[in-house]
């Protein structure tokens, strides 16, 4: 989380921006840990997910036995395509369907990011001690917010800060592995089956973030 904020601070460092030949990359299927938390120092939550870059599905559940503190149990079953999501809750088998307003996600780049620079934290004089990284910037649809990301050379998500005028967020990835480790995590459960949609409130922007906040 430290590389993340120290990111942060390169970026407002960083004045020059390089022209904008790139092309958001997408990420591979993976499987790691996520940590989301304000930008006050509240960890709001910590657990596994588990993403389908192909199918665009995410899976994340908090995890409460995390080191940290945190202030949300969440369990989230994202079908970006479909754009619809569950909220599970495992220990009474209930679950809540959605439909999203918003595809934003911290794990893959908007196809309209703007390509911002590529940086290296740590040393990039030093084998084995840097690592290159690439800046993303974008605004928020249907809300006045703007998102940074950052994602190594190979489209593998470090962190993305998201600042709307209520609340700022920032997710971490960790422990990235590419593969889908358990693919029943991104299979609705049975007890989710025949869940009618519920109503969205007028004025409601439902997305992965607004989980959070
Ligand atoms: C990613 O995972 C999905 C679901 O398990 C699978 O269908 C797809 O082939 C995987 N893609 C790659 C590139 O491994
Ligand atoms: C929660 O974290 C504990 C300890 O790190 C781990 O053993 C467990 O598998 C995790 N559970 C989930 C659902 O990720
Ligand atoms: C965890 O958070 C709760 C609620 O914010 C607080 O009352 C409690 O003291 C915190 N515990 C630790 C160990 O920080
Ligand atoms: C399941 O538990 C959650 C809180 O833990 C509660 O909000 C929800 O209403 C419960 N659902 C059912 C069907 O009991």
């Amino acid at each position: 989380m430290y590389a993340a904020v120290t990111l942060f601070v390169f970026m407002c460092l960083t004045a020059t921006t390089y022209a904008d030949h790139h092309q958001p990359c997408h990420p591979p299927n993976m499987t790691g840990v996520m940590a989301v938390m304000t930008l006050k120092g509240d960890v709001k939550a910590c657990g596994a997910f588990t993403y389908d870059s192909m199918g665009k599905k995410l899976r994340f559940r908090s995890n409460d036995s995390s080191p940290f503190n945190t202030s949300l149990g969440l369990d989230l079953l994202m079908f970006f395509d479909e754009g619809i999501f569950y909220e599970i809750d495992s220990k009474n088998q209930s679950c809540v369907k959605k439909t999203l307003q918003c595809n934003l996600h911290p794990l893959d780049i908007p196809d309209d990011a703007n390509f911002y620079s590529t940086v290296t934290t740590g040393s990039p004089s030093i084998e084995g001690e840097g690592l290159k990284v690439n800046l993303w910037t974008g605004s928020m649809p249907g809300s006045k917010g703007h998102y940074s990301m950052s994602v190594t050379m190979g489209c593998l998500p470090i962190s993305t800060f998201y600042f709307t005028e209520s609340t700022s967020l920032l997710f971490s990835q960790l422990d990235i592995e590419l593969e889908i480790k358990d693919p029943d995590l991104l299979v609705v459960p049975s007890f989710c089956l025949g869940q009618p949609v519920e109503e969205t409130p007028e004025g409601t922007l439902n997305s992965f973030l607004n989980e959070f906040m």
